[in-house]
């Protein structure tokens, strides 16, 4: 059943009564423009075909009450004006964060079909469709894509603790189907940028899980405001190649900072690929994105390196293969053309074992009016 059905019907079970509606926030892949975000920089995720669905109707009291479908119907109840975080912080972190200090007397049963641990934003889906849920629930018209996300931040931020950037919020809120979608992460513009026809977008789970809560992630972000303090700059969107050549900077953070500031150029190329057709050009920049994550930033873990490889010896030029997401484990995605999809998979099955024993896992996103698909 999808999450939208689940959620319905979970919701009926739940509370006994029919919900007044469902939403649903989708999940997100990174193209390119990656630990860029929360340095004012360029970022091109996409929405996936997996999310979250929120099913919600009103409660006779002042509380919210929520069901969690996916972890075995846990519960949630607390009172929005006087809510405390939930420690350690789990799914009712999130859900808490995005209804308190609002009015309650709302109830919610959540189902989500996005691969826990794998990078793809469950989090931030969440989020974003428990806030649209929250929204409809009270009567008010549903928030626009920029206010949701920077509430959705919040929450990860003040009630989740990890220092997050914007561009997975924004990827949920705003991203359209068949589309990528480019965030300046600074000003909050976008642009959509479709996917051209004929080509896909394949995501494979590593078999390395991701935690909730990440400790790298903060300290890969504060040597990036080490970095740009040292540079005698806001963020690091203000450096380019040039001045980064000549700063005498501590080795660690000098690696850190030519990670970001050659990241943002290549999302402005792998962007003129896109609009080009270019799949050559696409691949090489997804490759060395991938080397820079690996070398500069540190934030792959060798069977993801091997799980890259793998897809781009599949692929060759006609594309390429990256990790996507904050790192240490989860997801990988590879741009190809459709027709080559199923011998890439085929050579994926042959040379790839995820390290948990999991069965391999992939999905397939296509240019928009044509459907995409799961595959485990
Ligand atoms: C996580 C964060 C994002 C972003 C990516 C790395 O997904 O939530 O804000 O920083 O990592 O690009």
């Amino acid at each position: 059943m999808d999450p939208f059905a689940r959620a319905h019907a979970g919701f009926c079970a739940a509370f006994g009564t029919e919900p007044v509606g469902t939403v649903f926030a989708p999940g997100r892949v990174n193209l390119i423009g990656e630990h860029v975000d929360y340095n004012d920089g360029l970022v091109l995720p996409m929405p996936l075909a997996v999310g979250t669905a929120v099913a919600y109707g009103p409660a006779d009291n002042a509380a919210v009450e929520v069901v969690a479908l996916d972890f075995d119907q846990a519960r949630d109840r607390f009172v929005p004006h006087a809510v405390a975080p939930h420690g350690p912080a789990d799914w009712r972190s999130y859900v808490r964060g995005m209804a308190c200090g609002a009015p309650g007397g709302v109830r919610l049963a959540i189902a989500g079909s996005i691969p826990r641990g794998s990078g793809l934003s469950s989090s931030a889906s969440l989020c974003v469709a428990v806030g649209r849920a929250l929204a409809l629930a009270r009567g008010e018209a549903e928030p626009a894509p920029r206010a949701i996300a920077l509430a959705a931040q919040r929450a990860e931020h003040e009630w989740a603790g990890v220092r997050c950037g914007i561009m997975d919020q924004m990827a949920v809120a705003a991203g359209q189907d068949g589309h990528a979608l480019l965030i300046d992460c600074r000003t909050l513009d976008t642009r959509q940028v479709p996917l051209p026809q004929g080509w896909a977008v394949l995501v494979v789970q590593s078999g390395v899980v991701r935690g909730l809560v990440d400790g790298h992630y903060n300290a890969r972000r504060a040597d990036c405001e080490a970095a740009a303090q040292a540079l005698g700059v806001v963020s690091l969107r203000d450096v380019d190649a040039a001045r980064l050549a000549t700063a005498r900077l501590d080795p660690q953070i000098a690696r850190r900072a030519a990670h970001v500031v050659s990241e943002i150029a290549r999302v402005e190329t792998a962007v003129a690929a896109l609009e080009g057709g270019d799949l050559a050009a696409l691949g090489a920049v997804l490759r060395a994105s991938h080397a820079s994550l690996r070398d500069l930033f540190e934030v792959s873990v060798p069977p993801v390196d091997r799980l890259v490889d793998v897809l781009n010896a599949a692929i060759g030029k006609q594309g390429g293969a990256r990790m996507t997401g904050g790192g240490f484990g989860g997801a990988v995605v590879a741009v190809m053309a459709a027709t080559e999809v199923e011998r890439v998979r085929s050579a994926l099955e042959a040379n790839y074992q995820p390290p948990d024993g999991s069965a391999l896992s992939s999905m397939i996103e296509r240019a928009s009016g044509t459907a995409a698909g799961m595959h485990a």
